[in-house]
């Protein structure tokens, strides 16, 4: 007999233990137009680190668009050293939007910034995105919503070589090089090339700006979970990063989707939860106020720099599965027994047992997308031999275990 609280503990234990990046987005100047300076990044990125209930692991890392401190023509940006100081990890970002020259600058900035930093920078780089929404402001929608000019795929792609060359022989070498887009973008085969030229693929995607469909936040996982199937079916086995997603806590209806900070820890729970600790995620994201409020507005903390977010980050309610009854009995013929307090917490099964694809009322168990790495995988029922490398996986199987006995 095993109590679910041990079993989720446990899980709890497991997921503590692996290593996916974890942070916001971080953009290079205020609201109003100022640029940030190394003592905003830094209080910026400590606070990150601060955030009450955060879940496990913290959030410890920072995607930057742009590798040029603002107010300067190609000095490297400030978000470095303060990265150094707080050991923020970091996916450096070059802006590659607005034509070679601006580039150039983009190109000239990396270089300083590995002269001046070094092993130091090294150590802390979870990648390099060339580009950031580039493909997308060409798309019609992009067009559309006036966001032009952004850069084609070739553009993109001869880009990344450049980038390639000038790390390679340095402390960034081995560095993986990618580009980060909206999901309808790397979905669109008219850009494979930028695919092809990627070491991974920095996935945007917002269920809030889906109007043209059914987006209300009671559909915002699924149209998620549908951008991010039909990205890894495009990735040519690549890698799938969460580089931008989110929902506004305030601002403008989009189709159907209501700004709401309720909807937003809706979102969190759902979409974010499962991720956490599992897939790299950079979340849109801890501030975006200081000093004025966007409209819609994505910020988890408001305007005012502060380590108490406006909801509960902690992921305890999306943890426990769902269940009807006060007790699961096991095809092996263990059962496990839920107090009637985790029964009121309990959310959904599909976020609990993130790889465990259902969970039958007869307690039969089906173990689905083991990572790679797993030396023996289990369809369904006994999961006693499986061995995980990583994440939520382990913790799952190790949860399978215990329900069903070694
Ligand atoms: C597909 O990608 C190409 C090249 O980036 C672009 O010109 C075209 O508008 C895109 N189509 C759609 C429907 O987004
Ligand atoms: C979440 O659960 C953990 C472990 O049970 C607990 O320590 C923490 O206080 C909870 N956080 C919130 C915000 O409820
Ligand atoms: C348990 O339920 C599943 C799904 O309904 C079914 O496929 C399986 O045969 C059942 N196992 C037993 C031992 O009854």
């Amino acid at each position: 007999m095993y109590q679910l609280s041990q079993l989720v503990a446990l899980a709890a234990t497991l997921s503590t233990a692996m290593g996916a990046y974890q942070g916001f987005n971080y953009g290079s100047s205020f609201t109003n137009g100022a640029a940030k300076q190394q003592p905003d990044f830094e209080a910026e990125f400590r606070t990150a680190q601060g955030l009450v209930g955060a879940p496990a692991g913290g959030f410890t890392s920072a995607r930057l668009y742009t590798m040029i401190q603002g107010g300067t023509v190609n000095a490297p940006i400030s978000a470095i050293p303060a990265a150094i100081a707080t050991r923020t990890s970091l996916l450096l970002g070059l802006w590659a939007s607005a034509g070679d020259a601006a580039f150039t600058n983009e190109l000239q900035a990396l270089s300083s910034a590995i002269q001046q930093y070094g092993t130091a920078l090294g150590r802390l780089v979870a990648g390099i995105s060339v580009g950031s929404e580039d493909l997308y402001r060409i798309s019609p929608t992009g067009i559309e919503n006036k966001e032009n000019p952004g850069a084609a795929p070739l553009t993109i792609a001869h880009y990344i070589k450049q980038v390639r060359d000038i790390i390679a022989h340095t402390a960034l070498d081995g560095v993986p090089v990618g580009h980060v887009d909206t999901w309808t973008a790397w979905v669109n085969s008219s850009n494979q090339v930028v695919v092809d030229a990627s070491d991974f693929l920095g996935f945007d995607g917002y269920p809030y700006f889906q109007k043209t469909q059914q987006n209300d936040i009671g559909h915002s996982k699924s149209l998620f979970d549908d951008a991010l199937s039909a990205t890894k079916a495009a990735s040519q086995g690549k890698p799938v990063w969460i580089t931008e997603t989110g929902f506004p806590l305030s601002g403008k209806t989009m189709g159907q989707a209501v700004p709401s900070i309720a909807n937003a820890k809706y979102y969190w729970d759902q979409v974010g939860c499962p991720l956490f600790g599992s897939t790299n995620v950079w979340w849109y994201t801890m501030q975006d106020s200081a000093p004025a409020t966007p409209n819609p507005s994505f910020g988890l903390i408001g305007s005012t720099l502060t380590t108490t977010p406006l909801f509960d980050l902690s992921c305890n309610s999306s943890k426990l599965s769902q269940t009807t009854s006060s007790s699961i009995s096991l095809a092996s013929g263990v059962s496990i027994t839920l107090s009637q307090s985790e029964i009121s917490t309990v959310s959904s099964a599909t976020t609990f047992l993130a790889p465990v694809s259902s969970l039958a009322s007869n307690g039969t168990m089906t173990v689905a997308s083991l990572p790679s790495g797993t030396s023996t995988a289990a369809s369904s029922g006994k999961a006693s031999s499986i061995k995980g490398s990583m994440g939520d996986a382990i913790a799952v199987v190790m949860l399978a275990m215990a329900l069903f006995g070694p």
